[in-house]
């Protein structure tokens, strides 16, 4: 059996990233993935509880690459809005 794949979702408190975030955490798409990824800058979002209620994890990074290629092992898709 194929494993789920993991996303991650760059850009995911901004404006566009918001809906775009909570499609993949909606009950029509979750079931498609292992583990949905949020990716930012800052390691506080009381505005996003709900998607951390909702299954989400949240990584945070700098932007150097060691930190992006930390964020980014075992994910298997990444959607950068
Ligand atoms: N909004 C529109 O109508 C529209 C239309 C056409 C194109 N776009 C393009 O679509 C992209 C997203 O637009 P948006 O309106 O959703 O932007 P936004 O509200 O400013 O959100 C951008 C997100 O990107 C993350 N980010 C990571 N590195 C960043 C950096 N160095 N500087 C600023 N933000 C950074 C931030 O998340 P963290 O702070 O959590 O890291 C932020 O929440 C942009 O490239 C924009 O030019 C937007």
């Amino acid at each position: 059996m194929t494993s789920l794949p993991v996303v991650a979702i760059a850009g995911a408190t901004g404006r566009l990233g918001k809906p775009t975030t909570e499609a993949f955490l909606s009950s029509k798409w979750n079931s498609n993935f292992k583990q949905v990824v949020i990716l930012s800058r800052s390691a506080s979002l009381p505005d996003h509880e709900a998607w951390l209620k909702a299954g989400a994890i949240l990584r945070t990074y700098s932007d150097d690459e060691t930190s992006l290629k930390q964020v980014l092992e075992g994910v298997n898709i990444l959607v950068n809005v």
